[in-house]
């Protein structure tokens, strides 16, 4: 049996499950997770096995989309059974296996920030899906906003969480206000992925914001073209879809870099580009028109990506996070 290619490495209960094409079909094979602290070495070894296997070059194992799995098979399981307090336990070794491993990603950059702003600290997630990222973020109050949750064993409002079932633009317009006295802290903005959309949603959040407040945008740097399209329709028909979507949220990066004097912009290059803005003095401006901004496509982007979004690598963050 020849192996042709590799399929997909993927969390599965207590199993990471390898999956890989074969000159007569499809075959899997598996290695147990013991517990989830040995998950990067299954992960290596998954790794080195594959390699074994069939060396493809460019093989890349996505280790959030694994944290994806992990999140969905190791913790929320407890959820669903009403054991909040191991489900919360877990959640926390997850966001502490990332932080030991050096990882920069949207909730380590969330985290940090929250972590350098005094007490009580009050954060909005736009766009929250299965609460992969809201239930790993620690602060004194968190707010949630999606017109669709889609959170396994659902959600329940607390002193401390509170969700609101609705769009962004109306969770802008009737309740943001009741939270005008503890301002938002750190506003993640992740709902729609469009250009439109996601620039009412930072011109929003920069209202409701404390003086010290950071927006972190997710999905500032598609990776590849079927990922940077307008329309999630459009993406998913594309024969290169490959199950990401950034949709053309870099387009409001470019925006502000060209129009707000009064923001710092920058995009961390990594987990689809952390967008960071806040008030303060611009690292430097883009000089470009409105019209042009809509005609800017992934290939372009990709030419000019340092000037557009001002890209900065993962290791800049931990220096910037010092001067906040
Ligand atoms: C990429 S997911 C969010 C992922 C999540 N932030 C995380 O880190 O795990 C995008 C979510 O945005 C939601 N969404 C779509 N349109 C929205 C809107 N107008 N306002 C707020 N959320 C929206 C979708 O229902 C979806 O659950």
């Amino acid at each position: 049996m020849e192996i042709k290619g590799i399929k997909g490495v993927f969390v599965y209960g207590d199993k990471v499950l390898i999956k890989c094409e074969t000159s007569g079909g499809e075959t899997s094979f598996s290695i147990p997770i013991i517990n989830f602290p040995y998950f990067a070495y299954i992960i290596q070894e998954a790794k080195e096995k594959i390699k074994e296997l069939n060396p493809l070059p460019n093989l890349k194992i996505q280790d959030e989309i694994s944290l994806l799995n992990i999140y969905l098979t190791y913790a929320i399981p407890h959820k669903i059974s009403g054991d909040e307090r191991t489900f919360r336990r877990k959640m926390r070794e997850i966001f502490e296996f990332q932080k030991n491993q050096g990882f920069i990603n949207r909730v380590i950059v969330v985290q940090s920030i929250l972590d350098k702003l005094s007490k009580p600290r009050t954060y909005l997630e736009i766009g929250v899906e299965r609460g992969y990222t809201f239930y790993q973020i620690q602060a004194e109050k968190k707010i949630a906003v999606d017109p669709e949750f889609k959170i396994p064993g659902g959600f329940k409002n607390t002193e401390s969480e509170i969700f609101f079932q609705v769009t962004s633009d109306e969770f802008f317009e009737k309740y943001a206000e009741d939270f005008r006295e503890n301002p938002f802290d750190v506003v993640l903005v992740d709902g729609l992925h469009t250009f439109e959309q996601s620039i009412k949603d930072v011109e929003n959040a920069l209202k409701f914001l404390s003086p010290r407040g950071v927006i972190v945008m997710h999905d500032c740097l598609p990776k590849n073209y079927p990922s940077s399209l307008k329309s999630l329709e459009d993406a998913v028909k594309h024969p290169e879809f490959d199950g990401s979507w950034s949709g053309d949220v870099y387009k409001t990066i470019i925006y502000l870099r060209a129009k707000r004097k009064d923001l710092f912009v920058a995009v961390v290059d990594s987990d689809h580009g952390v967008g960071i803005i806040r008030y303060g003095e611009p690292e430097n401006m883009i000089d470009i028109e409105e019209s042009e901004i809509e005609q800017i496509d992934f290939f372009e982007l990709m030419k000019r990506k340092e000037e557009l979004l001002n890209i900065k690598p993962p290791d800049w963050f931990k220096t910037w996070i010092e001067t906040l």
